[in-house]
């Protein structure tokens, strides 16, 4: 394992500067958010808004971690909030057998936390109907409203291992005001991942009907955060080696 394990790194480190490999990723990109082709996946029957290399590497690091809660800003039709709950489903599942218990849904702390401006009555119908639905609570508000915050940071006290999830409104000003308000929440060793930095790499003419866009995104709040948060570092790694990914320089890990 320890070979494969390096030889899966030494990959992951030649991609970074594989210019034929990078320029075929950048043309993927590109035809592919002008088709969206984000919002053509379901998971466990929920539409997620996200590309399967990224819902791959959240497991990844929901295995590593091992979090008791995922706060997730931008819950829409419900995906990526069903995605999560299902990970910590399977966490407790791994725990059980591990301790050669059998495993009580009923009993499990693990949870997944959500919060939209607007939940939709019929996408919180589908979400509160799903199997899922016990592990997942969702606010109602602005992710940055200071009562919504307050409730979250509540919530949040009475969990060990908290990973946290970015992508609601992707402008610079709103996702380092969430950044403020709950990266400090994040466990050391634990990530937040800020979705769609990818903006900032794009031309300004693809986002002209929205309020972000080539310097004014995630990962221009990413950079701000960072220069007064030691705490947090890029895992660089992550993006090397998934290549198509909204979230480059946006998996942040807490080292400290
Ligand atoms: C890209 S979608 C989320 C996709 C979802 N995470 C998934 O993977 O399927 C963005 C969501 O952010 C929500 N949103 C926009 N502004 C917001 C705000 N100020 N606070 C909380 N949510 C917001 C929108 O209502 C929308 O549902």
């Amino acid at each position: 394992m320890r070979d494969f394990d390096d030889e899966v790194a030494a990959r992951v480190a030649g991609n970074a500067g594989d210019a034929p490999l990078q320029g075929a990723v950048r043309s993927f990109l590109l035809e592919s958010i002008r088709t969206q082709y984000s919002y053509n996946f379901a998971w466990l029957g929920r539409p997620i808004i996200q590309y399967p290399q990224d819902i791959v590497a959240t497991q990844e690091l929901i295995w590593s971690v091992k979090p008791d809660l995922i706060i997730e800003t931008g819950i829409a039709h419900g995906g990526s909030l069903i995605f999560s709950a299902s990970m910590l489903a399977l966490l407790d599942l791994c725990e059980a057998a591990e301790k050669g218990t059998v495993l009580d849904p009923a009993r499990s702390a693990r949870k997944v936390l959500g919060i939209d401006i607007d939940i939709r009555a019929h996408n919180r119908g589908a979400i509160e109907a799903h199997p899922l639905a016990s592990r997942i609570e969702m606010i109602q508000g602005s992710s940055i409203a200071p009562e919504i915050v307050a409730q979250v940071r509540q919530i949040a006290s009475g969990y060990r291992r908290v990973m946290l999830c970015l992508d609601s409104n992707h402008t610079h000003d709103h996702v380092l005001a969430e950044l403020e308000a709950y990266a400090p929440l994040v466990s050391v060793g634990s990530y937040c991942i800020v979705f769609d930095t990818l903006i900032d790499d794009m031309p300004a003419d693809m986002f002209s009907d929205r309020p972000w866009g080539p310097g004014d995104s995630p990962k221009t709040a990413v950079t701000e955060y960072l220069k007064s948060h030691p705490e947090f570092e890029i895992d660089k790694a992550i993006q090397h080696k998934l290549l198509i990914t909204v979230a480059p320089d946006g998996f942040l890990r807490r080292v400290r």
